[in-house]
């Protein structure tokens, strides 16, 4: 089977490497791809936003699974327009996609459905949102509600502060269109963690968990980012808090969708707060994590291509996913600077010595090749993942590879994966 995946950073990388171990597999094609990519796929210079193009090519090479890594072609209709050209892809639709594109559809869906959330309510009128933020107490959070790679969402903990952001994202549209509405809500306490899952519109088939670290600094200080580093499996998540994500959220959003006309196929992620027995979610994405998706790849011992065919071509996700015992822990190198102005095109060294160590993988995020050299391209560069017998040897394993490639150009976080730590 050909298989065309869409997207170009580590989450991706993570899928073609994983993709092209199946049997089922004769070839693997990535738009567009990056450096790391090539080694497992064939790179097309197709963006992610070239729908039209992307079927072209689909056609012309008799692409049988094309699978999306990044919410954007999905919430622009990739997977209805493949549809309708007869062409076999997964991932959820442009309207069930809408539960991540929109914060203010999702946060309604949760209500209508009772499905555990913050308190919140939503706005397109900046007087009224003031007039709320007046009267509930700070600290609450502000969210633009459409998509803003992962920046549209801000704590605030004063009401002037509040009101300064609201001021930002709807008269001064730092995030564009996405801020015509907002969600204002409850901050919450606790800890989060990333909730993923197979679904084929009815049956839900968990992944193990997982957790990211979204903020850029240690200690979760500092801005937020993309992801900074994420592990697997993240050892809050008991099997009592398992069964109860499944039964509170994640089997009710898939109903909730359904009865709603929207039924959601593909990967479905929770990203929850877990407060002791208390969980409530955050944010959906209708897509694989990234970095999430690099631990858990790592520790998947199933073939992932069958269950994503047998559910890409309107049949039944059942059974369960094999997973190795190992932990696995991925922290992200970025460009100083990132998730602000960041420097592009510096050489990054040793990364093959570190892909040749045992139990470790370089994913890359934003590379590209200058001569023979790979170069930095992007905020996120590498994802650098590595499986232990437990947490703590997958944080030795990492470190020890991420010290390797380390150069005066680059950023890490030197906390991943020690939040898992009071659990074990
Ligand atoms: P979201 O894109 O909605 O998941 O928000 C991005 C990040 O902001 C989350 O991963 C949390 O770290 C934080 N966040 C969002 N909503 C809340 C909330 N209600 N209370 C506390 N933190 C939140
Ligand atoms: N790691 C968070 C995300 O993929 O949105």
């Amino acid at each position: 089977m050909k298989v065309l995946v869409v997207g170009g950073g580590g989450r991706e990388h993570a899928l073609c490497w994983k993709i092209s171990k199946s049997p089922l597999v004769t070839a693997v094609y990535c738009a567009p791809g990056n450096v790391g990519i090539s080694n497992h796929a064939s790179c097309v210079d197709i963006k992610v936003t070239d729908i039209d193009s992307l079927v072209r090519f689909a056609k012309a090479e008799e692409i049988e699974l094309t699978i999306v890594g990044p919410e954007i072609p999905l919430s622009l209709g990739i997977v209805d327009r493949f549809e309708e050209e007869g062409l076999n892809i997964f991932g959820p639709n442009q309207a069930a996609a809408e539960i991540e594109s929109s914060k203010a559809y999702s946060k309604n869906l949760m209500k209508k459905y009772d499905i555990p959330t913050a308190f919140f309510s939503t706005f397109d009128d900046y007087n009224e949102a003031v007039n709320w933020v007046k009267e509930v107490k700070p600290p609450l959070v502000i969210k633009a509600d459409g998509l803003a790679a992962g920046k549209g969402v801000i704590i605030c903990h004063t009401e002037e502060e509040a009101i300064g952001v609201l001021d930002d994202i709807m008269n001064s549209k730092i995030f564009g269109d996405s801020g015509n509405q907002v969600v204002i809500e409850e901050f919450l306490q606790g800890e989060e963690v990333s909730f993923i899952a197979f679904t084929d519109g009815e049956n839900v088939v968990p992944l193990e968990s997982s957790q990211d670290h979204k903020a850029l600094l240690d200690g979760d200080q500092g801005p937020n980012t993309g992801g900074m580093g994420a592990y697997s499996p993240a050892p809050i998540v008991t099997p009592e808090l398992h069964a109860a994500i499944m039964n509170q959220v994640m089997i009710p959003t898939v109903e909730a969708m359904k009865a709603e006309g929207r039924e959601y196929k593909g990967i479905l992620y929770a990203g929850l707060m877990i407060n002791g027995s208390d969980i409530k979610v955050l944010e959906y994405n209708c897509r694989f994590g990234d970095p999430e998706a690099q631990p858990l790849l790592m520790r998947m011992r199933s073939d992932i291509v069958p269950l994503i065919r047998e559910i890409s071509t309107g049949g039944v996700a059942k059974g369960e996913i094999q997973w190795y015992d190992d932990a696995s822990v991925c922290v992200v190198m970025a460009s100083k600077g990132y998730p602000g102005d960041y420097k592009k095109g510096f050489k990054i060294h040793r990364i093959n010595d570190v892909d040749n160590m045992e139990g470790v993988l370089v994913f890359h995020s934003g590379t590209s090749r200058d001569d023979e050299h790979i170069v930095a391209n992007g905020g996120r560069v590498l994802g650098v993942t590595a499986l232990g017998s437990n947490i703590p040897d997958a944080i030795n394993a990492v470190y020890k590879a991420v010290n390797y490639i380390d150069n005066d150009s680059l950023y890490f976080r030197t906390d991943i994966g020690k939040k898992a730590l009071k659990y074990i």
